[in-house]
């Protein structure tokens, strides 16, 4: 559903009670879209929240599925502008949220920048939203970012993967289940994100172990299938450079 006819913003529930809001922009050559995952449940938790400046066109989205004062929860995989940009606005729009990320994300910026402290997620640990739980995952400098981790709702089993997988264009399917590993790959190559870590084949299979069937990506489309599959695809094509 079209949330705005200026922007092209738009929300889909990809999974139960799952939903990807998900803005076009021109900032990138080729054009490029910038995804958040709205959780819905008895603790609300929004996964990225988008640019600061984007933050009136994913609160309209939200807004057509619940009011924005409930949510309790804004989580986000690194600390970047795309992912936690717009932070403090829903801080201060939802007086029960608070940030939720990991010890890294935590200690070096988010206890700062915050305008709320931060919940903690130690690795491995899970918090359950109601119906939902989600699980935190470490995955420093996967792709990129020292304090970068996914969450994993475990019910449905999605794996808000963030900048994994991410695709190229403007124009996408909220969900898919088509291949997304050519296309994500051949922006890899063109915008060259990646870390290089040599931890990524253990974080990957580690990933892959929890068998999920959608990944959430933050840029492009949604993907559905055998998850672990597709990870340890990416491991493979990452191993070759
Ligand atoms: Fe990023
Ligand atoms: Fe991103």
């Amino acid at each position: 559903m079209i949330t705005n006819r200026d922007t092209g913003t738009r929300i889909d529930e990809i999974a139960a009670g799952i939903f990807r809001i998900s803005t076009p922009v021109s900032a990138i050559p080729g054009g490029f879209t910038y995804n958040q995952y709205l959780l819905v449940d008895e603790e609300p938790l929004l996964f990225h929240t988008g640019p600061r400046r984007m933050f009136p066109l994913v609160r309209g989205a939200i807004e057509t599925v619940l009011p924005i004062e409930r949510l309790r929860h804004v989580s986000f995989s690194h600390y970047e502008a795309d992912e936690c940009g717009a932070l403090n606005e829903f801080l201060a729009t939802a007086p029960h949220a608070a940030p939720l990320c990991g010890f890294v994300a935590a200690v070096v910026s988010v206890t700062d920048i915050a305008d709320r402290p931060p919940r903690v997620m130690a690795d491995g640990e899970s918090v359950s939203l109601g119906r939902h739980a989600v699980r935190w995952f470490d995955t420093p400098h996967l792709p990129h970012a020292w304090e970068c981790g996914f969450l994993f709702e475990e019910t449905t089993r999605t794996l808000l993967c963030g900048d994994l997988f991410t695709q190229g264009g403007a124009e996408h399917p909220p969900l898919t289940g088509a291949d997304i590993l050519d296309s994500s790959e051949a922006f890899r190559k063109q915008m060259d994100y990646y870390s290089h870590t040599r931890n990524a084949p253990g974080m990957i299979e580690r990933l892959a172990a929890t068998g999920p069937r959608t990944l959430a990506c933050m840029h492009g489309a949604a993907w559905e299938g055998d998850g672990a599959g597709l990870l340890r695809a990416l491991g493979a094509r990452l191993d070759q450079g």
